[in-house]
């Protein structure tokens, strides 16, 4: 009987230490990929890659052209992006990047550092 229910407890152990790892792992790690992922939020969520590459305008300005007058002019691209600060690349094409706005001001506050964090790395 003792060595039943020595063995019961041995299995309950290993079963829960078992159980506890992967629950304890995984929100871990979705968590740190959409805080530090700019990149994923940028052709993702974000849907940006729609109209900005990297060194090519397309529908909007190249993502290297923005993070020049970005930095050149210490703007804030998380600013732009809740819509509380003007456009300073080209104006006459913010009614374009106003589409946009609807994502970007449902994201939070670290998800737009995220993307800004990205673009400004772009600066040559
Ligand atoms: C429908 C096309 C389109 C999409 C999608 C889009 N943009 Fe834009 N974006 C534009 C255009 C056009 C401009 C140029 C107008 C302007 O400067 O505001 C622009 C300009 C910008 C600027 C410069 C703003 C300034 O000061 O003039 C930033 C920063 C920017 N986009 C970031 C983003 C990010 C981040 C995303 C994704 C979350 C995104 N855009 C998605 C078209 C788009």
């Amino acid at each position: 009987m003792k060595k039943i229910i020595l063995l019961l407890l041995v299995i309950t152990f290993a079963s829960c230490k078992k159980e506890a790892e992967p629950t304890e792992n995984l929100p871990q790690h979705d968590e740190s990929a959409v805080a530090v992922s700019g990149e994923a939020l940028f052709s993702g969520k974000g849907t940006c890659t729609a109209c900005h590459l990297p060194d090519q305008k397309v529908i909007g300005p190249s993502i290297a052209e923005i993070a020049k007058i970005y930095k050149e002019n210490n703007g804030s691209i998380v600013a732009f992006l809740k819509e509380e600060a003007e456009p300073i690349v080209d104006p006459s094409q913010y009614e374009t990047m106003k589409t946009n706005f609807a994502i970007t001001k449902k994201m939070s506050e670290a998800e737009l550092k995220a993307l800004e964090a990205y673009m400004l790395s772009f600066a040559k």
